[in-house]
């Protein structure tokens, strides 16, 4: 003979069973959300460099925006200890701006103040991200990884105007 009987759950474990499945729920919203509505990304690894001859060969040896059309520009950037190259960069209210960063000794970071835009610059990877700057005015990118003696110095400067 069978019985048929349901499983038995505590009223507490069912709560915590909704509460977790509530939050994943909540998460996943969360997740769409930002990458969809807000269009944040996350920065990937778009290709691999050799960092031994990045800076003699291909875009970064000549490091600097290239403009693709009015208002839409790339900009290749270059990390060393302890600078960036190019150190400035002007570009006009409202361009879109997609950063080709990579670097051609130890880890650095890439962090445009005032903006979103940050990322990990990792030798042998190039870090990828584009941004859309309206506000005119003087937007400085900084080191975020320490990289040695004069991390603290390693800066440089995007103009919009
Ligand atoms: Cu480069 Cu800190």
């Amino acid at each position: 003979m069978t019985t048929k009987q349901s499983m038995h759950i505590d009223p507490y474990e069912k709560n915590w069973i909704r509460l977790s499945i509530g939050l994943l729920v909540m998460f996943a919203a969360a997740v769409a959300v930002a990458g969809f509505a807000l269009g944040i990304q996350v920065p990937t690894s778009e290709q691999r460099v050799d960092p031994k001859t990045v800076a003699e060969v291909g875009p970064w040896a000549n490091p600097g925006l290239r403009e693709l059309s009015p208002g839409k520009y790339e900009a290749y950037v270059l990390a060393q200890t302890w600078q960036f190259m190019p150190r400035e960069m002007t570009v006009p209210a409202g361009s879109e701006i997609t950063f080709y960063i990579t670097s051609k000794d130890v880890q650095h970071g890439f962090k445009l103040q005032d903006t979103n835009l940050n990322v990990q610059i990792v030798p042998g990877q190039v870090s990828k991200l584009t941004i859309t700057i309206d506000e005119p005015g003087e937007y400085t990118y900084i080191c975020t990884e320490y990289c040695g003696l004069a991390h603290a110095a390693m800066f440089g400067k995007l103009i919009v105007e």
